[in-house]
């Protein structure tokens, strides 16, 4: 039996080594792998929306200030710019504000995604309600294996559609040394401003970007990159807010 085990296992891992990823099985889901929730459960969630359409995940820092991912707002102006507070679907209901101006982090750098936070000040203040609320921001970098909640209206799967109503997973948050260690496939990509959060068949995806990964109550993370969604060895990277903190502090207080 015991020889068996060992058997087993090492044709697991050869064949871990031979399939290529990309390949490794997709298990059908939303966000990727996660079910439809309310707004009243993520009241800090926004939908940011460029000329219409839904672009990023968002998180309000305060009543006219929300956090994203530098990523997000490349090359825009604020006049194509809409954020939706206060709904759970991302196309209706709630609140749609105009946006006064935005900042992206100096040191947000496209090729290795360090520095991929940003914020946006609103036009209008948002009234504070059951289904709009701020959230605060972790001081400290998480623990590893702390669960948490990931919520979105990106695609369901890897180049698939996005959701009209938002989807929520649960995961585990991993530690930047651990990402960054052999147990995945990242390496030297991790950067120190990064964390990563994982469950099996369960991602972020493209358009949850700029949105919240929550532990204890807290933004503890911004969804950032990841190679495909949900592929294996490849956990969803964030930014991580404990590192950003100061500089969304000080720029909220700026902008
Ligand atoms: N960069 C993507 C976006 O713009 C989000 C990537 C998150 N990917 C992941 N596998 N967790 O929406």
């Amino acid at each position: 039996m015991f020889k068996l085990v060992i058997l087993v296992s090492a044709i697991a891992c050869v064949l871990g080594g031979i399939v290529p990823e990309g390949l490794s099985p997709q298990i059908d889901g939303r966000i990727v792998g996660g079910n439809e929730g309310n707004i009243i459960q993520y009241p800090y969630l926004v939908s940011i929306q460029r000329n219409g359409q839904h672009v990023c995940g968002g998180s309000i820092y305060s009543n006219n200030i929300v956090v994203t991912a530098a990523h997000c707002l490349q090359k825009v102006s604020t006049n194509d710019l809409r954020v939706r507070a206060g709904s759970s679907t991302w196309n209706t209901g709630g609140i749609l504000s105009n946006v006064y101006s935005y900042r992206n982090h100096e040191g947000y750098n496209p090729t290795t995604m360090e520095n991929d936070v940003a914020i946006i000040r609103l036009s209008s203040y948002l009234t504070y309600s059951t289904s709009i609320s701020r959230i605060n921001l972790l001081t400290w970098s998480p623990s590893n294996g702390a669960s948490a909640v990931v919520v979105g209206w990106g695609t369901t799967s890897y180049n698939g559609g996005i959701s009209n109503n938002l989807r929520y997973i649960d995961v585990s948050i991993i530690s930047t040394a651990q990402c960054a260690s052999s147990a995945y496939r990242y390496g030297s990509s991790i950067k120190s401003d990064m964390i990563c959060a994982f469950a099996a068949g369960k991602d972020a995806c493209q358009k949850d970007s700029g949105g919240p990964l929550v532990s204890g109550g807290y933004l503890t993370g911004i969804v950032s990159w990841g190679y495909g969604c949900a592929y294996d060895g490849y956990p969803g990277v964030y930014t991580d807010v404990a590192q950003v903190r100061t500089w969304i502090v000080n720029n909220a207080n700026s902008i």
